[in-house]
């Protein structure tokens, strides 16, 4: 008969951490998950929630602390829902996405001898986000918040600094929260559906330093509009772009479909590994361009290309790693679901001058069914899917398709590994090199070699 109880206080010592970081405590074999908590360290904790299964644990005090614990450096750490592992040292934030992707891989199904390799870390783990996407509200003053959502909730954690946003983001969301205070700018409100500005989007070119500003409103345009855009095109000369972006909808969606260029430029431009991109408001963008010249490398140490190879890009975004790839195959074809960012893709195509390049905007699923009915044959395709993996018919005709090597890489390993057990009747998966994209959060990016049996 199960002992534990709501509200009750405990001891323990956490003997594992899950894949959200959270410290696991057993009593017999139940599990009580307690966040913040550390591997190996001796706490107490009050049991805030009991299900069936589990319970969740609020850390009281840790009274015999880790060798990988460290002070959390963000003053709004315990509140907001952007970071989770700030409280562990970075070398053990490696080591515990190494062993998120063993768990995966290694303990059930086809692949417990695929090698997985460390995780290539970031030398310096902060202020990498290139895009900061704020929702903007009011205080109980009635003055402007901007921020990030607390956990697990709506309400917006007013922020000064945020620690993994690119610094110079940072200066923006004080001054503009400032002038949307003075300029008494309507904010939408959540609950009552009223109101026009919703979130404000930063974007900036890592080595290009431009940055884009995108005011995400319920509505088409707000009257202090031009007084913002002065006071922002004076303050940060590097604003090389500043956008409207209509979201009348009532869902969490951050964007709508449609923008207005009110300032400067369509796109902001940046460089991977020295290769020209341009990068419009709706595009996919790695947010962390150091890792991603990591990620891509990687990727293409895998693909093994001689310049003969006929290569599929598939989910390309804007086209970053076919362009990549480009000067070391015969041709790259890319296909990707979001029209301006194949529009991006053709463009940078041009302008690095690949000639050996087609970009096709659909759905994946359906245009390489589309290219093997045409007689295209692939050597190498690569997969860069979102959270949710590719669709089984994708697999299905990838594996009729039958290229020599398969390059997939994910954001979501969960995924990935159903998708390679779906590959497995024909690929041998040959190594997994997890890189980290995302310092401080739980998210790991992985990026996997198939080879054709
Ligand atoms: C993780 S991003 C990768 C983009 C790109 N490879 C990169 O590294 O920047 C996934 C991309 O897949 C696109 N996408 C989502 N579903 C798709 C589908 N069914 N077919 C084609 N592209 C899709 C998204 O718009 C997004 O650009």
């Amino acid at each position: 008969m199960l002992s534990i109880k709501k509200n009750d206080i405990r001891e323990g010592k956490v003997i594992d951490l899950t894949h959200e970081g959270h410290g696991v405590v057993k009593v017999d074999r139940y599990p009580i998950f307690v966040p913040y908590a550390l591997i190996d360290e001796e706490i107490q904790y009050k049991v805030i929630k009991v299900k069936k299964n589990f319970a969740i644990g609020k850390l009281l005090e840790v009274t015999t602390s880790s060798k990988q614990r460290v002070e959390p450096p963000c003053i709004y750490y315990s509140k907001c829902g952007g970071c989770q592992l700030q409280h562990m040292n970075y070398e053990a934030q490696l080591s515990m996405k190494k062993s998120q992707v063993i768990n995966l891989f290694n303990r059930k199904g086809n692949f417990k001898e695929t090698p997985i390799k460390d995780v290539i870390g970031m030398e310096d783990p902060w202020y990498y986000r290139n895009k900061s996407q704020l929702p903007v509200g009011r205080n109980k003053q009635d003055h402007i918040k901007l921020g990030f959502f607390r956990q697990r909730s709506h309400d917006i954690i007013d922020m000064e600094e945020c620690l993994i946003q690119d610094s110079i983001q940072n200066k923006v969301m004080v001054a503009v929260k400032k002038w949307l205070d003075q300029l008494n700018v309507s904010v939408y409100n959540e609950q009552r559906k009223r109101g026009l500005l919703r979130h404000l989007i930063i974007r900036t070119g890592h080595y290009t330093n431009e940055m884009m500003i995108i005011f995400v409103i319920n509505g088409y345009k707000f009257k202090q509009q031009d007084e913002l855009i002065s006071k922002l095109t004076n303050a940060f000369p590097q604003i090389t772009s500043i956008k409207l972006n209509i979201n009348q909808s009532h869902s969490n969606v951050i964007m709508g479909k449609e923008s207005i260029t009110l300032y400067g430029k369509q796109q902001i431009n940046d460089l991977l590994s020295n290769v020209e991109f341009k990068i419009s408001d709706q595009s996919f963008y790695q947010i962390n361009t150091v890792q991603t010249e990591k990620l891509y490398r990687k990727a293409i140490e895998y693909a093994g290309l001689t310049g003969n190879e006929t290569v599929l890009d598939t989910y390309c975004g804007i086209g970053t790693i076919g362009l990549y790839m480009a000067p070391k195959a015969k041709h790259v074809y890319g296909v990707e679901v979001v029209p301006e960012a194949i529009e991006d893709a053709k463009i940078n195509a041009t302008r690095n001058q690949y000639e050996n390049t087609t970009f096709v905007c659909g759905k994946a699923e359906e245009i390489i069914l589309k290219w093997k009915k045409e007689g295209i044959k692939p050597d190498v395709v690569m997969v860069d899917p979102p959270r949710k993996g590719c669709d089984e018919k994708f697999i299905e005709t990838l594996l009729e398709l039958a290229p020599e090597k398969i390059i997939y890489i994910s954001c979501n390993p969960a995924t990935q590994q159903r998708d390679a057990e779906r590959l497995s009747s024909q690929y041998n998966l040959n190594e997994i090199t997890p890189v980290d994209m995302f310092p401080h959060t739980t998210h790991v990016e992985t990026v996997a070699q198939f080879i054709r049996q």
